[in-house]
């Protein structure tokens, strides 16, 4: 019996390892047909040392070659690497001569056998091992490129945007493309995962007011009136609410006429959002996980609880609504013990105002007037700049000593909580222009002393914005974040209603920010027709202009809208976030230069007599 039941074991153990035999070898076997066609088994950044001894055939851009003596040696480039191949004049010298003659960026199909490497590279993955190559097949050829398509490039900015596909084959790029890849699905996979539905909207609508200048298509259908680009999907994805979707995502390109920077492109992408009975904590709660999710697959980070800042602090202390929190320098008024001392310069200021920088009181005159020179740009518009050193020994230097004594001076370092050794920088002017110019010091700052880390990450949410803001020239209210943003629903704000308060009134808005880039915002939104329609009379439409312009949504709310609420994530912003980059541009296949061009196209560019002869628009012929 016992001698059956251990043949039995024994046979379910065989089993179980044929099993395991067979599933690995249907693993391995889906990998290699994943790619492998009629044209390649393999790609150039897959194999190693134990492929050695198979016969492989490869496709790839000839990256570069090396002719040593009787050998040559190129480096064959794709998607997903390098592989070194070898030829060697004695084996066969017609395959090394027609090697010898393979230009930059030819396109070849090679095959040939694995061999392990004489001097291996550990930089790649496939460093150890290269193909002994026995047959080459040209695809294409290729004119010289007009710079080298390496990962260090000589290739300035404009020929590499003019030749945007041939940037695109770069080590860099392809690896941003694949980034941005990646967080797509990330993010697909966590909003799927909480009931979000992905549903498209629109692009050929009416104006939504964002704050920025529409781009317009002209209608051939309707001469003489035109559609709108979005410049989000803010209307339709509060359309979708009431349509009984309560979780809505979409990662969408929107389009905004407005003054570009790093961070801004004319058409760009957002991971835009919305949901349906919720409040401001809810939606703050679910993508700040959403975020939390990314960071931990994409970059492998775990990120803390955000903290939660009111706009009112943003400014106070960091003079920015979005402050960069990877280091403190937190700002300090000294108003009571600087004003009405008999320096003038901070007697007629509003606002005096400094940060304590630490172990920096060694800093030496030239490092200060720098910083003065620095303060004054005329992009940050400072006057100047006081500085107070407090020295080792207990005395303070500073650049207004004839006003104010060791006691005075004492007693601002005390504000600042400064200890010796420490550098304190001050400002003074109007509220505002003396926080900005502050803001931008600090922030420089942080840069020379090397304190912001780009793989450090500090979120944080800033909220409490204030709901309008006036503007002196068109002397009309703006919405600081979209016209259908509700007010916090409290008494407060609804005294400041009655007394006519509106520049007071707080928005139930907020921003998400890290590392002092906007990364998303949003907001609860007004739901109420009537409430609507008041918002729109204080941003200064009439009722037609109102009814106009957003008829369609007021009369919408009239049939059982729920509460909602959502926010918008710049795509570009966060993948630019995760590579470690300030410019959006390296992150999006095809952007636009800094002046809205795509210099590849040559776009925007004039269209042909009879397109505007169509569309209505050729003004000599209507004139
Ligand atoms: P908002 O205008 O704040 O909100 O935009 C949301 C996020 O989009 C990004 N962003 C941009 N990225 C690149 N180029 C641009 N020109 C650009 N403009 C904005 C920013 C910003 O935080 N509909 C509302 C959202 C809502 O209320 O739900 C909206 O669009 O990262």
């Amino acid at each position: 019996m016992p001698s059956i039941l251990a043949k039995m074991k024994g046979r379910i153990q065989d089993l179980l390892h044929y099993n395991f035999l067979i599933s690995q070898l249907t693993c391995l076997m889906s990998f290699m047909s994943k790619l492998s066609n009629n044209y390649r088994t393999h790609t150039c950044g897959e194999l190693n040392i134990k492929q050695v001894g198979n016969q492989v055939t490869l496709c790839g851009w000839v990256q570069k070659s090396r002719i040593l003596g009787g050998l040559t040696f190129i480096d064959l480039r794709d998607r997903y690497g390098i592989t070194q191949l070898a030829f060697n004049t004695e084996v066969n010298k017609n395959l090394s001569e027609q090697a010898g003659e393979l230009g930059r960026e030819f396109v070849v199909q090679v095959i040939g056998v694995v061999r392990e490497r004489q001097s291996k590279n550990k930089n790649i993955s496939t460093g150890d091992i290269e193909i002994e190559v026995n047959e080459i097949n040209i695809l294409d050829q290729c004119e010289t490129p007009p710079f080298t398509i390496e990962d260090k490039s000589d290739g300035g900015e404009e020929i590499r945007m003019k030749y945007r596909y041939l940037d695109l084959r770069r080590g860099p790029l392809q690896r941003n493309i694949l980034l941005r890849h990646r967080v797509a699905q990330e993010v697909r996979n966590y909003l799927s995962n909480q009931e979000f539905l992905e549903i498209e909207t629109p692009f050929l609508i009416k104006s939504t007011p964002e704050g920025a200048r529409d781009f317009v298509v002209p209608s051939r259908m309707n001469q003489g009136q035109f559609y709108a680009l979005p410049q989000s999907p803010q209307t339709f994805k509060q359309l979708l609410m009431v349509g009984g979707f309560d979780r809505y995502f979409q990662i969408v390109k929107c389009f905004r006429d407005e003054d570009l920077r790093a961070d801004r492109q004319p058409e760009f992408t957002q991971i835009d959002c919305e949901m349906s009975f919720v409040k401001q904590e809810d939606v703050r709660d679910i993508f700040e996980e959403l975020v939390r999710h990314l960071f931990k697959k994409i970059k492998n980070v775990d990120l803390d609880k955000f903290p939660v800042m009111s706009y009112q602090d943003a400014m106070r202390f960091y003079g920015s609504d979005k402050p960069d929190l990877r280091f403190d320098m937190k700002f300090v008024e000294i108003n009571e013990l600087a004003k009405n001392k008999g320096f003038n310069v901070f007697d007629q200021s509003e606002l005096v105002v400094g940060i304590k920088v630490d172990s920096c009181a060694e800093y030496t005159r030239k490092q200060l007037d720098e910083l003065t020179d620095f303060v004054r740009k005329p992009q940050i518009g400072g006057k100047g700049l006081v500085y107070v050193k407090c020295n080792e020994d207990g005395s303070f230097k500073s650049s207004v000593d004839k006003f104010f004594d060791q006691d005075a001076l004492k007693k601002w370092a005390d504000a600042f909580n400064a200890k010796p050794g420490d550098l304190i920088l001050i400002v003074s002017g109007d509220v505002n222009q003396s926080r900005q110019v502050l803001c931008e010091l600090r922030l420089e700052m942080g840069n020379q002393l090397g304190l912001r880390d780009k793989d450090t990450f500090k979120p944080l949410w800033v909220n409490d914005f204030p709901l309008l803001e006036w503007d002196e020239e068109s002397k009309r209210h703006h919405a600081l974040h979209h016209p259908f943003t509700s007010y916090l629903k409290n008494e407060a704000e609804l005294k400041k209603i009655e007394e006519g308060n509106l520049t007071g009134l707080i928005s139930d808005a907020y921003d998400m920010v890290i590392n002092g880039v906007e990364i998303g915002g949003g907001s609860i939104r007004i739901t109420d027709k009537d409430v609507q329609a008041r918002m729109l009379d204080w941003l200064g439409f009439s009722p037609e202009e109102a009814r106009a312009q957003f008829g369609f949504l007021m009369d919408a709310f009239k049939y059982g809208t729920p509460p909602h609420g959502g926010i918008a994530f710049g795509f570009d912003r966060v993948c630019a976030l995760f590579g470690g980059s300030d410019s959006i541009r390296d992150f999006i296949a095809f952007p636009k230069n800094n002046s809205g061009r795509d210099v590849m196209l040559d776009a925007p560019s004039a269209i042909a007599g009879e397109q505007l002869d169509e569309l209505g628009l050729n003004l000599k012929k209507n004139e």
